[in-house]
């Protein structure tokens, strides 16, 4: 059981920063993730929609015989849980109770939250920050066009920039002492975002938080990898895999081999 992978899997490429961070964390767990890029966007979509699809992709990781479901698109942690844990026989970890977690342990108070449309609209994250403090002022906002341009490789510079104060502008008005990056696409922007936001707001990236909640779970549950283990990682996309790869290697910070095409 302990040798199964984690299966994860993500709307496309942008969940890859939800894997490097357990890659990192668990470096003898073997992973399997899974990329929908037929299906991508998932943060303009409807929750039904997004359910059905996050259904249809954990089926496909079930059958690579996972032993815990690593939902890292926000936008389906913010509405498929429920769905995913009723059906499934393994624990799922969504990214937005850890990052909820971690941002309650550095705000002083006011916290802004940044996503999709389809995240900032379910309300997870304000849910899940009420649930953690009690007497929390939180702000969210959706950043749509974040996400084409981590995909484009325009991380830095007057464009990311111009984009991100437009967005941002807000949450100096509103006092934010901290930020929660509620995207899988968002850490690749940091630094353009840290520069506007300025020093005093904390920029929370729930992909560290989740592998933490990650290695936690599996300790419970005596579902760690022995130590040492060889790890591989596996890549499963619904289209085009050699984009894929190409823009991944950027988001996993390690060169992709190969990808499989999937039919789901
Ligand atoms: N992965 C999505 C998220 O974290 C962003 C991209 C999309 O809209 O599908 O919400």
């Amino acid at each position: 059981m302990n040798q199964r992978s984690i299966g994860v899997f993500d709307s496309g490429v942008g969940g890859l920063t939800v894997l490097k961070a357990l890659m990192r964390r668990l470096p003898a767990e073997s992973t399997v993730y899974l990329g929908d890029t037929a299906r991508v966007p998932y943060g303009t979509k409807s929750p039904e929609v997004v359910i059905r699809y996050s259904l249809s992709n954990a089926r496909l990781l079930m059958r690579q015989q996972i032993k815990l479901l690593v939902v890292a698109c926000n936008t389906a942690s913010s509405v498929s849980l429920p769905a995913l844990a009723k059906e499934l026989e393994v624990p799922v970890l969504g990214v937005i109770e850890p990052g909820a977690q971690a941002a309650v342990q550095v705000t002083a108070g006011r916290v802004g939250v940044i996503g999709t449309l389809g995240t900032v609209n379910s309300g997870a994250y304000q849910q899940a920050l009420a649930q953690a403090r009690g007497g929390l002022e939180v702000m969210a906002r959706a950043c749509p066009l974040f996400v084409p341009l981590a995909e484009e490789g325009w991380t830095e510079g007057e464009v990311v920039e111009a984009v991100a104060c437009k967005y941002l502008a807000d949450f100096e008005a509103f006092g934010a002492d901290t930020l929660v990056l509620g995207c899988t696409h968002y850490p690749l922007l940091k630094g353009a975002i840290a520069r506007v936001v300025g020093p005093q707001v904390r920029l929370v990236d729930s992909a560290e938080a989740t592998a933490e909640a990650a290695e936690g779970l599996l300790r419970d549950g005596g579902l760690l990898a022995c130590a040492g283990a060889i790890a591989e990682h596996r890549y499963f996309v619904t289209d085009l895999p050699e984009r894929f790869a190409e823009v991944g290697a950027r988001f996993l910070e390690r060169p992709i081999e190969r990808a499989e095409l999937v039919d789901l």
